[in-house]
């Protein structure tokens, strides 16, 4: 049986190297054979080591003066070892022991344990002088420098490096029907969202295979919010297009606030899943499976809510893999505003257009807002957020942005921009 701490120096490895953290343990055969202990074990060696990436790399850069290659298994070992050591608080002798025990392997067991013990050695001073704002890679944190001060920086950065709760929408017609704290030990803390503690069997917790709630981030539940506001007690007669529908959040939150909705997603495979928890939910919509760029509608929409692909720089804490690879945006930039630009013929004329993303880069919310409103004079931007300030801020563009230190004493929230679009009759 191969040791926690290898398998899960092979999965950061292969995460490295671009998969993602869910098919990097997928992947894994020996992370499979594992009892479920042993799984969590990995997942939080794992996810340390990424959401701690930048302090790991600075404390190792003392003692090693050339960065070592990329293929030298060696590496990730080292990296979840001072995950343990540093900021789990593993006990040192058996974290140094373990890490030599599987470096003979690699025949590097004295670099090894030079190396942790020196670490070791200067626990505290480590711990207490490398900030966490190094975590925060170069392309994602040069842009936020230019509108967020350095104190909030530091926050988002002390924020991501915590292991996120979760958060379960509960359906409107059950939300009144039981005592939902009590049941999913958790506190309510927006509208119909319980915040719960991080559980690795979701699917285990009560009423789930009753279908009677989703898990979604409250950030990413801010949109469909927004659109119940805007059109207050008319939802029953209003159309939506849910554009990027999969797996399918706010198609559950429209469906259940009574719009009649349509859910378009280019992908199959998302589709599947879609299909699957609207099947669990007992939730019914029109789905499209096709590219909403390459159709052709006849009818014209009451709102078009457009949660567009992105680089998901909002879910750092959620997904920490991005903090150790860099993503190209610009085609993804290219892609949101030609959605932009398709909605905006298919949006009746005193209808909205909700433009989102997971995102808090300027080049994917606030500016491709700025740029579509330039050029479509009968759209304004429209400031709706009075309900939603503790969530983050409202833009110089009447857009928001949903940072993730606002919220904290609560436990904080996805990074997420929204912008609320309406269609001036000309
Ligand atoms: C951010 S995710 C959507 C999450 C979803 N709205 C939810 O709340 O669960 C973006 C989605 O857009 C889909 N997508 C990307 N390009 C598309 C296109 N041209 N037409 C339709 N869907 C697209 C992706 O496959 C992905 O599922």
């Amino acid at each position: 049986m191969v040791d926690s701490r290898e398998i899960s120096s092979q999965v950061l490895s292969d995460i490295f190297y671009g998969k993602s953290f869910d098919r990097a343990l997928l992947l894994n055969k020996e992370y499979s054979k594992l009892d479920q202990r042993d799984k969590s074990l990995v997942s939080l060696l794992v996810l340390t080591s990424l959401r701690r990436n930048g302090q790991i790399d600075n404390v190792l850069s003392h003692f090693i003066k050339k960065p070592l290659k990329k293929n030298f298994f060696i590496r990730y070992l080292l990296k979840i070892s001072v995950a343990q050591i540093l900021y789990l608080d593993f006990p040192e002798y058996s974290t140094v022991h373990n890490a030599v025990e599987i470096s003979k392997k690699y025949k590097s067991e004295k670099f090894t344990n030079a190396i942790l013990r020196n670490i070791c050695k200067n626990k505290k001073k480590f711990i207490k002088e490398i900030p966490a704002i190094i975590n925060i890679p170069d392309w994602i944190k040069k842009d936020l420098e230019k509108f967020l001060e350095a104190k909030d920086l530091l926050e988002i950065a002390n924020q991501i490096s915590l292991e996120p709760y979760i958060d379960i929408n509960i359906k409107n017609e059950n939300f009144n029907q039981y005592n939902w704290e009590k049941i999913l030990k958790g506190k309510k803390v927006f509208e119909n969202i319980i915040r719960i503690k991080n559980k690795s069997n979701i699917e285990d917790l009560p009423f789930f295979q009753d279908g009677k709630w989703w898990v979604q981030g409250i950030s990413s539940s801010l949109p469909v919010f927004l659109i119940k506001k805007i059109f207050k007690k008319n939802s029953k007669n209003k159309t939506v297009l849910d554009v990027g529908s999969a797996p399918g959040g706010k198609s559950f939150q429209l469906i259940d606030f009574g719009f009649k909705v349509s859910s378009i997603e280019i992908s199959k495979k998302r589709i599947a899943t879609l299909n699957s928890n609207l099947e669990r939910l007992k939730l019914n919509t029109k789905i499209i499976n096709e590219d909403f760029l390459n159709i052709d509608f006849k009818e014209k929409f009451d709102c078009i809510l457009i949660d567009a692909p992105c680089s998901g720089s909002g879910l750092m804490q959620k997904k920490p893999e991005m903090l150790v690879v860099k993503k190209d945006i610009s085609s993804l930039v290219k892609k949101q505003k030609k959605m932009l630009l398709k909605a905006a013929n298919l949006v009746k004329d005193g209808g909205y257009i909700i433009y989102c993303v997971c995102s808090m880069l300027s080049a994917e919310g606030e500016n491709q807002i700025i740029s579509f409103l330039n050029n479509q004079k009968c759209f304004s931007s429209k400031n709706h957020f009075t309900d939603i300030l503790e969530f983050g801020e409202v833009l110089k563009s009447n857009t928001f942005l949903v940072t993730p230190n606002s919220f904290q004493k609560k436990g904080g929230v996805d990074g997420f921009f929204i912008g609320c679009l309406i269609k001036n009759p000309n």
